[in-house]
């Protein structure tokens, strides 16, 4: 444990070259907003990267609205999470399913038999550790909509954080909220080795006289008063690299705001915002899942098969780049 002169030194995190990391490449999908297609383009990349001979687990985290099943086109598998939350003896690993993918297996969100949503502490903890040892080469994990805070700690764990967004208003402005609580849920999980709890709560009582109106605010204020903490703070920002995936895409112009959005997320929230894919809208998405099959496999040879491919050689080429390392 942390006690008062251990907090004056620099936090483990800054001072390590890379705190610990989870025993799979993870990647977590997520966004505000509920029905821009998470689930869709988290299942599409799992079966990619099992298909490139990644071995994958795609996490169905959406525990309220599990459906990632339907998307993989198979029935309801008999176990999943709630399985594993209701026994403790159980490993999440057991409960993972194979699926008609090779190299891909399924740990589902869905079941008959419990349907609580509302996660104990111990579980919560329970669950984010075992996504944390699991070992396979890719972990996906398919979040719900939503800032919920266990939400938000999953998304924060993984190494490859994917923002999705369409080019709805709406859904730009979910999006721009749930980034900016996870800057918020960052803070709070690093605070204490920041050693500004007490600073941070007395400017966030005054953020308004202070004129903090943005995470970029906070940092550039906390930057000039608090030199030291200000620059760990910013460095812990840094590591916190965002990917956005620009979903359902219709037309030229909605494809131009890729950019802007990439720069307001840069700008406003002083995080690295990258922009990881642009996905066009097809109705072949639907058509396909009516016909209980992944688009991947009903259409190999549609733009959005060779879009998605990008964007998981992308992320494949990156887990090559950091195992080398
Ligand atoms: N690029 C696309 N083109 C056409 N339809 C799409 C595309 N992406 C997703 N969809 C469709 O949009 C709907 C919502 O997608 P999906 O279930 O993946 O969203 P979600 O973000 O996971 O939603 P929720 O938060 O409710 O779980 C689905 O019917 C899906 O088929
Ligand atoms: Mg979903």
């Amino acid at each position: 444990m942390f006690n008062v002169t251990e907090k004056k030194h620099k936090p483990e995190y800054i001072v390590q070259r890379g705190h610990r990391e989870p025993a799979s490449r993870l990647i977590a999908v997520g966004g505000g907003k509920g029905g821009v297609g998470k689930s869709f383009i988290s299942s599409s990349l799992a079966i990619f990267l099992s298909q490139m001979g990644y071995k994958t687990v795609l996490i169905d985290l959406d525990l309220g609205g599990a459906n990632l099943h339907t998307y993989l086109g198979q029935g309801l598998p008999d176990v999943g999470i709630n399985e594993f939350l209701a026994n403790p003896d159980l490993k999440l690993e057991q409960v993972a399913q194979k699926t008609l993918f090779k190299n891909l297996f399924l740990i589902s969100g869905a079941s008959e038999n419990y349907d609580s949503v509302e996660l104990s502490n111990v579980q919560k903890s329970r669950l984010m550790s075992e996504i944390f040892k699991m070992k396979a080469d890719f972990i996906v994990l398919d979040l719900s909509a939503g800032t919920h805070a266990l939400t938000l700690d999953l998304f924060l764990m993984a190494q490859e954080k994917i923002v999705v967004m369409t080019p709805e208003p709406v859904s730009i402005e979910n999006a721009y909220r749930f980034i900016k609580s996870c800057f918020y849920r960052r803070i709070r999980r690093f605070e204490y080795q920041l050693n500004l709890q007490e600073e941070l709560k007395e400017i966030m009582r005054n953020r308004k006289r202070i004129g903090i109106r943005t995470p970029g605010d906070l940092l550039h204020y906390v930057h000039s008063n608090y030199p030291e903490a200000g620059s760990d703070l910013s460095d812990l920002m840094q590591k916190l690299s965002l990917n956005i995936v620009l979903n359902q895409g219709r037309t030229q112009n909605d494809m131009k705001l890729a950019p802007s959005i990439r720069s307001v997320c840069n700008k406003y929230f002083g995080i690295h915002c990258e922009l990881l894919g642009e996905i066009e809208y097809d109705n072949a998405v639907w058509q396909s899942l009516r016909q209980k099959k992944h688009l991947l496999v009903e259409s190999p040879h549609s733009r959005l098969y060779t879009q998605l491919m990008k964007v998981a050689r992308q992320l494949a080429k990156r887990h090559k780049r950091q195992a080398a390392a």
